[in-house]
């Protein structure tokens, strides 16, 4: 059969080329703008505007978009020829790498079309609540996230509390939130953590707080669609049972991937999809329950994770901060911004949110993500749902330059007086 072989699948693909070239091309001074350079000549950001809001999903570098159109290409031709002689046995080594890459057993990851797909199966699998027990989330969780936990007062007859983080956040502060929390709720089973939020890019302390509900009994579901790939830590480090992921952020993996982590010994809390008998096999497969999808996607991940490895982790999330503390530390500077995420680099990754002080609805959120489209031609988003208010998120990727966040400082001043005149 023509087409990719197993082994230049499981090796990335067309990617791995152009990952070598990449690191040919890097410099003595690795950790200089000249590597960075290298990794940006990769992707292909749009021109004509400076592109901050990189935490919708993610951009493929190139050599992994090369890897997924071939794969497409490949799962297009072959069709079942493929999926009957091979294609589950190369799906089963993609997640096994994947496994390796987030320090977990490969028995304990399942693919997932999404994060969303996967913290579905969690929050609503979850099968120890009992009515009259209490579940938690946070006012920074995601808000289909939120629309779960909501539901379980339906399904499974559970009373479910809200929590507002604080709002400037430290490491203690946010500890103490959940003790708080812990402390008020006896009947308290279940927690939502998101790790890095989406909404400001704060970081929780997840390890430490899993650490207090574990101490109670109580289980902990962990969001990490945003933190994967952007700090630098492995799954294990997280020290959870459940943990919902997905590809396409952070790992630069196509549109459609996604992994569910449910840690050795904990499978019996979740319930087994409907869709999988019961009589079938008892690991994490029976969990969740894709159906026909888009398996070039999944078949793509070997490629993203050998452009990230090329990387490395430490040095991603290395730089994904000093973008980030760059523009920071200009905009502390500028009277009338207020950033909402805080400097300990225990509790932030590459999002930072702002808002100009006082200016806490939506729409003049909107209004200032607007003008700084209009007028400096830079890209953000706004975001609410925060207790505190709504702000704009700035999120910059691995092809963004330091000139790219200078100009951002640059324009605060401009936006302050913009916004205060309405
Ligand atoms: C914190 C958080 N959780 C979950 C999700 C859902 O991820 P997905 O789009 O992969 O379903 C997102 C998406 O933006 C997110 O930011």
């Amino acid at each position: 059969m023509a087409g990719i072989d197993r082994r230049s699948v499981l090796a990335g693909g067309l990617a791995l080329p152009a990952v070598a070239a990449a690191r040919a091309a890097v410099p003595a001074d690795a950790e200089g703008e000249a590597y960075w350079r290298s990794i940006a000549a990769e992707y292909g950001p749009p021109e004509g505007v400076v592109q901050l809001e990189n935490g919708n999903w993610g951009m493929m570098p190139r050599p992994v978009l090369q890897a997924y159109q071939a794969m497409v290409a490949r799962v297009n031709r072959d069709t079942s020829f493929y999926a009957r002689r091979g294609m589950t046995r190369d799906l089963i080594a993609a997640r096994d790498q994947a496994a390796a890459a987030m320090g977990v057993k490969p028995q304990e990851l399942a693919f997932t079309r999404n994060a969303t797909e996967a913290l579905e199966t969690l929050i609503l699998g979850y099968n120890r609540l009992r009515p009259g027990d209490t579940v938690l989330y946070a006012d920074l969780d995601y808000d289909s996230m939120q629309d779960c936990m909501e539901s379980l007062r339906g399904r499974r007859g559970v009373q479910v509390v809200r929590i507002a983080l604080p709002e400037p956040a430290s490491h203690e502060t946010l500890i103490q939130a959940y003790a708080e929390a812990i402390a008020a709720n006896p009947r308290l089973r279940l927690i939502l953590l998101t790790h890095l939020s989406h909404r400001t890019g704060l970081v929780l302390p997840v390890r430490e707080i899993a650490a207090l509900a574990r101490a109670k009994g109580i289980d902990v579901i962990v969001d990490a669609a945003h933190s994967w790939c952007q700090l630098d830590f492995d799954l294990a480090d997280l020290d959870c049972d459940f943990v919902g992921v997905n590809g396409h952020k952070w790992l630069g993996a196509p549109l459609g991937v996604g992994f569910l982590h449910i840690r050795e010994g904990a499978l019996d809390r979740m319930d087994r999809h409907p869709a999988n008998p019961a009589t079938g096999r008892d690991d994490i497969s029976s969990r969740v329950h894709l159906g026909t999808y888009d398996f070039a996607a999944s078949l793509t991940v070997p490629a993203a994770l050998a452009f990230q490895q090329a990387i490395g982790s430490r040095r991603r999330a290395d730089r994904l901060s000093a973008l980030r503390n760059r523009w920071v530390a200009a905009a502390r500077r500028v009277a009338g911004i207020e950033v909402l995420t805080p400097d300990d680099s225990r509790l932030h990754g590459g999002i930072t949110s702002f808002r100009v002080k006082g200016l806490t609805d939506v729409a003049a959120n909107m209004r200032i993500a607007q003008h700084l489209l209009e007028r400096h031609r830079i890209f953000t988003v706004h975001r609410d749902g925060i207790a505190g208010g709504a702000c704009v998120r700035v999120t910059p990727a691995l092809f963004t330059r330091p000139e790219d966040v200078d100009r951002l400082a640059r324009a605060l001043p401009d936006i302050v007086s913009s916004a205060r005149r309405g």
